[in-house]
């Protein structure tokens, strides 16, 4: 199949690479020019595991291309995927500037029958939006071209994006085009040989809300845990056993019901807003994902009273060293990623922050942290800890899992950890002499 993916953001790259491992011929078209020039190199604007390689591979084969311009591509596409990002608007709902922007270009430019594929986040009825866009602009050149336009959302995990594309639990297609749909079974039919119910065909709009559905419900998941453990901390119960006692039925399960400083990222945040908005817009107040979005926004600080509580209001004097910095391991993306609020508020309560990621650190210098004066960055786990009043874990890399614990209280000024992330054994920690503060568990002393 002939395939321009338009956008090489991080779902557009996924996307594109993916489909082009599979053997389909395709172009990933940008309006960034530097990022192009450098894909064309393999240079990649986002580190996920995996990709770089990929990209590399169907460069060769020639399977990949990357280009500015949509122009000479559409002719003769099989499918066309709108995979442009979908920011929060100011009044929280999602900003379709860019998809629309795209849909108007598609239109200028399509000379063959085409089908249209929403792959960015959108709200419910905006693949009719894309529709009326293209087709003002056909009619405006006096052509009458065939073309649909279908829902299909994505489902990546960041730090896992590859596999998630490749064997995929599920692949939502929205489209009231019998052909269409036969069209995309066929394009996603290698991705899922074995078990070909893993294609779910449905109309436009139960797609564009199935999206948003499965980031609310998963985010759900994440602050009702959040909220148990916070009432786990008061009756004196230990929220990682009752994780485990609520998680061993299966109705249940043990996934997205971890403990922690809230979830971050692009997705969950932007989504769980959106709904909301979109609900309202159509005249319903939701109550629900409301309380969602405010446990989430009020457990990025529970850390932070943690470290009051033990240290005072005032933190002026004291030093921090800071593990992890991105919304979550294996990315270096953080965007909403709780690290900000914390270091933030730390910083503003006086308090000096060492802050250490294996990935995130460029992103946290140039962007996120950017104003924070009070942050300093090292290029090791251990290397920021000496003199440091404690250690507090906000990402969960690989690295910090089993670290060298006499290591920490050698170098730190009191065996203190502040855990966002609950990693740690805390009889083990007791033994080693270290104060542990978790999530869900109030620390006591022997
Ligand atoms: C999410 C969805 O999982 C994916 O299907 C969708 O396409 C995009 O949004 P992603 O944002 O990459 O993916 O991250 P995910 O692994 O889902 O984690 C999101 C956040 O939730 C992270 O901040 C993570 O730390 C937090 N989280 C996750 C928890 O706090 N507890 C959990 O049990 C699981």
């Amino acid at each position: 199949m002939k395939i321009v993916v338009i956008g090489t953001g991080y779902v557009g790259l996924v996307s594109g690479t993916c489909f082009a491992e599979m053997g389909n011929s395709v172009t990933c078209v940008d309006i960034d020019s530097e990022k192009i020039e450098n894909l064309k190199k393999g240079i990649l604007p986002i580190f996920e595991p995996g990709l770089e390689t990929m990209v590399k591979r169907n460069l060769k084969t020639q399977n990949l291309c990357f280009s500015t311009s949509i122009k000479n591509v559409l002719d003769n596409s099989d499918f066309a995927f709108i995979a442009v990002g979908t920011p929060m608007g100011e009044d929280g709902s999602a900003d379709l500037k860019y998809v629309l922007e795209v849909a108007q270009t598609i239109g200028t430019n399509m000379n063959s029958p085409l089908t249209v594929v929403n792959k960015s986040t959108v709200p419910v009825g905006t693949a009719d939006l894309v529709k009326q866009t293209i087709e003002k602009q056909l009619k405006k050149r006096k052509l009458d071209i065939a073309f649909s336009v279908a829902s299909n959302p994505e489902f990546l995990k960041e730090g896992d994006a590859i596999n998630d594309f490749m064997k995929p639990d599920r692949v939502v297609v929205g489209t009231d085009d019998e052909l269409v749909s036969k069209k995309m079974k066929n394009l996603y039919a290698p991705f899922f040989r074995s078990t070909s119910d893993r294609f779910i065909a449905m109309d436009v709009r139960s797609a564009e809300m199935t999206k948003y559905v499965a980031n609310a419900m998963l985010a759900t998941k994440i602050s009702f845990i959040n909220e148990i453990s916070n009432i786990c901390e008061l009756v004196g119960a230990d929220v990682n056993k009752v994780r485990i006692g609520i998680g061993s039925d299966k109705r249940i399960g043990y996934s997205f019901i971890y403990p922690g400083s809230g979830y971050g990222g692009s997705c969950f945040p932007k989504d769980v807003k959106a709904l909301t908005k979109t609900a309202e817009a159509n005249g319903y107040t939701p109550k629900l994902i409301h309380a969602v979005e405010a446990v989430n926004n009020e457990q990025k600080l529970v850390i932070v009273h943690k470290i009051i509580n033990r240290f005072g209001e005032n933190l002026s004097g004291l030093e921090f060293a800071i593990w992890g910095l991105s919304f979550k391991p294996g990315t270096d993306d953080m965007r909403e990623a709780p690290s900000i609020y914390i270091i933030n508020e730390l910083t503003k309560k006086g308090a000096k922050v060492r802050a250490y990621d294996p990935k995130a650190i460029n992103e946290a210098k140039e962007f996120y942290l950017k104003d924070n004066k009070n942050v300093t960055y090292y290029d090791s786990k251990y290397s920021p800890l000496k003199n440091c009043d404690a250690l507090v874990l906000l990402t969960e890399w690989k690295e910090f899992r089993a670290p060298d614990f006499n290591e920490i209280k050698k170098e730190l000024n009191n065996a203190i950890i502040f855990d966002g992330r609950n990693q740690y054994n805390e009889e083990y920690l007791a033994e080693l002499g270290f104060e542990y503060y978790q999530i869900g568990k109030k620390f006591t002393k022997n």
